[in-house]
């Protein structure tokens, strides 16, 4: 793996926490923030959960709570097996490692992909294979690899591109028995295009990973799921209880009220973002300030494009240093060699913090593609 160094992201942290003085202008999480009060108010006897161990597949509450969320969205999930996790991340490690210890060895990733995910498949023994989103379909298409695993962010962070259902058993349909599919659903409450997003698909090779982070506001419960054939998820439970025993009781009956409480006032803020973050960008595009499309189709993200060549790090540090903005960029991302930078503006913050957002970023964006650009070269 070479050596582990900080992220893009934890360098600019260390600079921020350097600079207490400085009124930073925070627009790194993507999470998106609950208008007003956060939604869960209510009194847990925190005691009578910190005194036990809970089954490793997670509450049964919880568990009826999650498949029944996969129904009110019309979704099949009959006959499909849950397991209770740590959040979405601890999801995929369990699923990657499950692949590796039977017997698999590549994961084929859509790129752009977060450097964390990829460090966890990594980390995990996997070889990782990148194929650029532009190529994906061609390339597996085409793939005759028996013996790889394929993993797929649906919407995609950062792009926010969504597959829908035909797509996806496209994309599966003449495939091995043994190949299987692990999809990153965690952004799937917010998909905005024409398109159903594609959520589970009683299809056993497939693994649906999914957390309370982003859809429900609430990253710091630690909660997450993974949905697939009762007898591959039976193996994740086995591994669950070796490596985590299970997650705390007191967090899953939280995210299960939050569940029961629903998410609309959660979208409802992010739909708002992502209109004053296209509007934002018509003008500077109205204006001939900035090229390229926007891509929103889905997620809690805007992914501003920037231009081929730009040192993404070095107009990161500008904006830290010129306009106090922390923001993440595309070197938080594996991609494949020569991609376009990017950076990502988060869509359900609270709107006045939006607006500084926007403001303190169009005159690097407008310097970017005028005369001025900071090339590597
Ligand atoms: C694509 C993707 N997958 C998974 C996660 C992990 O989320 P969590 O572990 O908080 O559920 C994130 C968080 O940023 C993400 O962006």
């Amino acid at each position: 793996m070479g050596g582990l160094t900080l992220s893009a992201l934890q360098r600019q942290l260390a600079h921020v926490r350097a600079h207490p003085e400085i009124r930073w202008i925070d627009g790194i999480e993507n999470v998106p923030v609950w208008p007003g009060r956060h939604p869960l108010t209510g009194r847990l006897s925190a005691a009578r959960y910190a005194a036990r161990y809970e089954d490793p597949r997670g509450e049964p509450l919880l568990i009826d709570a999650v498949l029944q969320r996969e129904r009110d969205r019309g979704k099949s999930v009959e006959g499909s097996g849950v397991c209770i996790t740590h959040g979405g991340l601890a999801g995929l490690g369990l699923v990657f490692r499950h692949l590796r210890s039977s017997g698999l060895r590549t994961l084929i990733c859509q790129m752009p992909m977060l450097s964390s995910i990829h460090l966890l498949a990594v980390s995990a023994g996997l070889s990782v294979r990148g194929v650029g989103s532009d190529e994906f379909l061609d390339y597996m298409a085409n793939d005759a690899s028996r013996d790889a695993a394929l993993y797929l962010c649906s919407p995609h962070n950062p792009t926010g591109a969504v597959w829908d259902e035909a797509e996806i058993k496209t994309l599966m349909s003449g495939r091995a028995d043994n190949f299987r599919l692990v999809v990153d659903g965690v952004y799937d409450s917010f998909v905005f295009g024409e398109r159903p997003c594609f959520g589970y698909l009683e299809d056993p090779r497939i693994f649906y990973i999914d957390s309370m982070s982003k859809s429900y506001g609430s990253p710091g419960l630690r909660v997450g799921w993974v949905v697939g054939a009762p007898d591959e998820v039976d193996r994740l439970v086995v591994r669950n209880e070796f490596e985590n025993i299970a997650v705390g009781g007191l967090n899953q009956e939280l995210a299960r009220r939050l569940l029961e409480h629903g998410n609309v006032a959660l979208i409802d803020r992010v739909v708002d973002g992502r209109r004053q973050v296209i509007r934002w960008w018509s003008r500077l595009n109205a204006a001939g300030a900035a090229e390229g499309q926007l891509s929103v189709d889905g997620g809690t993200q805007a992914c501003v494009p920037l231009p081929v060549g730009l040192d993404v790090e070095l107009l990161s540090h500008r904006l830290l240093t010129d306009f106090h903005l922390v923001l993440v960029s595309s070197a938080n991302y594996h991609n494949v060699p020569g991609a376009a930078p990017f950076l990502r503006v988060p869509l359900g913050c609270d709107p006045q913090r939006l607006c500084q957002i926007l403001e303190a970023l169009e005159p690097a964006i407008v310097s970017q593609y005028g005369d001025s650009r900071l090339t590597l070269m």
